[in-house]
């Protein structure tokens, strides 16, 4: 039996203006009218009148705009032209013609120039020491980074025969070798699919084999909390389910226990680099633009995850334009982005945005609470970070830890702090902006996700400071036309929710040849089918816009979850539910956490001689814990005998969630495809009452 006091639900006001259930940000109000300046911004300071204008002209010529980004990078072969179509539908060529490699952008030009002795990379191991000091600090600068990188290309080129066009999967912790790996592999041109350390070996396995990768880069373990996870041992177990990984290169973490290397298959990572003299070179390769730097999958509402695929030269440039623009990143800077290289910050704002510009990064390789929860503010402090790339879940555990933890640790440093992954509710944002930033920094949240490749809308404190908004992400980019639309694809009013759209094209865009790997039709089905008659981007969030033109992302349109920020796909987490031999059928839909935003609950429904019991509960959990990934794992599972389901035999999901949240049908009964009201109703009632 459900009932809204087991499931725990806060009650949420929500805005009269909107659609009830979908558009709080965590059942805060959103501030519309709120409108906060800092006193030394007088010089920098644009009215948003004027930035709309200035936006309209630049979305108006965007090619201008991009060619001036592109002209400030270095290319090794002129592009013909900025843009041209693709030989698939939606996908487009950025800089045709042009070739570049964004390994020598991201080093080279360093080195070559005043920043070739400028520390790059500080990185930080989880341990702490007897004396409370990191028990491991490496740093690198452009040199040495640079020199790395090369000797690891030089090992891939030469000893394991990967060229331009091959592909490799990565499967590694944060660390060093890690950013290495990747600046390696762009720099001969071999296409990289990165896969989150947290994820099964089902999920990687299934990653290798849709990208055809012939060589894996793991670890032997990380490190997580003061233990340690067996990722070779994962990796294993992947690798007996694919066929195309010949050769495996392990990086020695934990050296905690024995590590089974399989002959002629597996080799240490630093047993090869001692090989390899630190005079290796191996020139980056002249990249053509629309070469494919790397695939990232990422959930989808249905089926297997997507290959977005970015290219090199549009997602150099977009890159380069946003690092600029949102981070306003100076040579005196210390940036810190403590996203993981698994998703698509930890690629765009870790790997290699900040090094394009020549910035000195911070990594740190663990958890924000470990030992203690100030260990964020202890780096922040010992580094002196000044730019920092943060979470609203992030931000939501520290302010139930408190604000003495922060309080205690020096951030006068800190100058620019923004958020990424999920919508930030307003307290969330004035804890960061009072308590973190003191009230100096310009605080923000940048929305974009995997497919865009970077930031698309987003305050812009690099190029001009507008007024604040609590929770807001602010205005497209200059370039960039997003703008919120209802189901025709028509512009909504202000203050109503709507979908979000990108109504053109922009450098960093899925990339050619076909978007999505292996499947352009899907791309196109996926993300120009729902507008198809405007040609809009059909991003799957929903959004609303204020009176200022600010946009407000309020969470995503469809099934795909995002718990603490990461992208979870329903169909995913339902297989992984349903080859647990008790389950036959599972439906998960994600409630509100005033921690991680929202979290999936599990409706499941048991074969035939599977009894419920809170134990088989409990195993259900720890199935998705260890066959999925410990993120996915849903917060309750209810057994159910039914689910309801529309006649074609889709989920009625809307009806799961309004059960689930304890609220009424209301507005859903219109709302399901392909079923009438009263078949929802009747659906409703009944999965009340299992
Ligand atoms: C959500 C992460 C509100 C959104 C970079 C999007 C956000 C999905 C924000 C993409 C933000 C990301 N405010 N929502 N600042 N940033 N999102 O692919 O739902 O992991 O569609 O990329 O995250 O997630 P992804």
């Amino acid at each position: 039996m459900l009932s809204r006091s087991t499931l725990n639900i806060r009650a949420c006001p929500r805005p009269a203006s909107l659609m009830a259930g979908e558009t709080e940000i965590l059942g805060e109000s959103l501030p519309f009218d709120e409108r906060i300046e800092l006193p030394g911004w007088s010089s920098r300071k644009v009215d948003v009148e004027a930035y709309r204008r200035s936006h309209s002209s630049s979305i108006k010529d965007s090619s201008t705009q991009w060619e001036r980004m592109a002209q400030e990078l270095q290319w090794m072969r002129p592009w013909n032209e900025v843009t041209a179509k693709g030989s698939h539908p939606h996908v487009f060529k950025w800089f045709p013609g042009g070739a570049i490699n964004l390994s020598q952008l991201a080093l080279d030009r360093h080195v070559e120039g005043t920043r070739r002795n400028k520390v790059a990379l500080i990185w930080e191991g989880e341990a702490l020491g007897a004396d409370g000091a990191p028990a491991e600090v490496r740093k690198f600068t452009y040199y040495e980074l640079w020199r790395e990188v090369n000797r690891f290309a030089f090992l891939l080129k030469n000893n394991f025969g990967m060229k331009k066009g091959d592909r490799m999967a990565v499967y590694l912790p944060m660390v060093p070798e890690a950013i290495v790996v990747l600046l390696a592999a762009a720099r001969l041109g071999v296409t990289f699919t990165v896969v989150f350390s947290g994820f099964s070996a089902e999920a990687l396995a299934s990653r290798i084999n849709d990208l055809g990768a012939k060589l894996l880069v793991t670890a032997d373990g990380l490190n997580r909390r003061g233990k340690q996870v067996d990722l070779k041992e994962i990796a294993d177990k992947a690798l007996e389910e694919t066929r195309t990984v010949t050769q495996v290169i392990v990086v020695r973490r934990t050296g905690s226990k024995e590590t089974n290397m399989k002959a002629a298959r597996d080799y240490w990572f630093d047993d090869l680099m001692r090989g390899v003299p630190t005079s290796a070179r191996v020139e980056p390769e002249p990249l053509e633009s629309e070469h494919p730097l790397y695939v990232l999958y990422t959930s989808g509402t249905t089926g297997k995850p997507k290959g977005m695929i970015h290219d090199n030269g549009g997602y150099a440039v977009l890159l380069h334009a946003t690092m600029r623009w949102v981070f306003d990143l100076k040579d005196s800077d210390v940036y810190w982005c403590p996203a993981d290289i698994g998703w698509v910050t930890g690629h765009s704002y870790v790997a290699f945005g900040p090094l394009i510009e020549g910035a000195t990064m911070v990594v740190y390789e663990g958890t924000l609470d470990f030992p203690q929860p100030d260990r964020w503010w202890q780096v922040i402090e010992r580094y002196g970070v000044s730019v920092f790339y943060t979470t609203p879940t992030a931000t939501r555990m520290q302010m139930r830890f408190g604000e003495d933890f922060v309080r205690k640790h020096d951030r006068g440093s800190l100058r620019l702090i923004h958020s990424v992954g999920e919508p930030i509710n307003p307290s969330a944002w004035r804890w960061l902006f009072e308590v973190v930033g003191e009230k100096r920094c310009p605080v923000g949240s940048t929305w974009w996700m995997t497919e865009t490749g970077g930031i698309m809308i987003s305050h812009l404190p690099g190029l001009m400071l507008l007024p604040m908004k609590p929770g807001t992400n602010g205005m497209p980019i200059p370039g960039v036309d997003a703008d919120i639309v209802d189901e025709k694809g028509e512009p909504v009013k202000h203050g109503e929710k709507g979908f979000l759209v990108i109504k053109n094209q922009w450098p960093g865009m899925p990339g050619a040849p076909t978007g999505m790997w292996g499947d352009p039709e899907r791309y196109a089905k996926q993300y120009y089918e729902r507008f198809a008659s405007k040609g809009y981007f059909f991003c799957g969030d929903y959004a609303v816009k204020d009176r200022d033109g600010y946009i407000w992302v309020a969470g995503r349109a469809d099934e795909v979850l995002k718990v603490a920020g990461h992208r979870i796909g329903t169909f995913e987490l339902e297989s992984s539910i349903v080859s647990h031999k008790a389950a036959s059928e599972a439906a998960v839909v994600a409630i509100p956490d005033p921690i991680k935003g929202e979290v999936p609950i599990a409706f499941v429904v048991l074969k035939q001689g599977f009894a419920p019991s809170d134990d088989l509960r409990r195993e259900i959990r720890t199935w998705v814990r260890t066959n999925f990934s410990a993120i996915a794992e849903p917060s309750q599972v209810y057994f159910v005998n039914k689910l309801p389901k529309t006649r074609s035999g889709k989920i009625m999901r809307r009806v799961v969630k309004a059960v689930a949240e304890g609220r009424p049908l209301g507005d859903v009964a219109t709302l399901e495809d392909e079923a009438s009201v009263g078949e929802v109703k009747q659906a409703y009632e009944s999965l009340k009452v299992t």
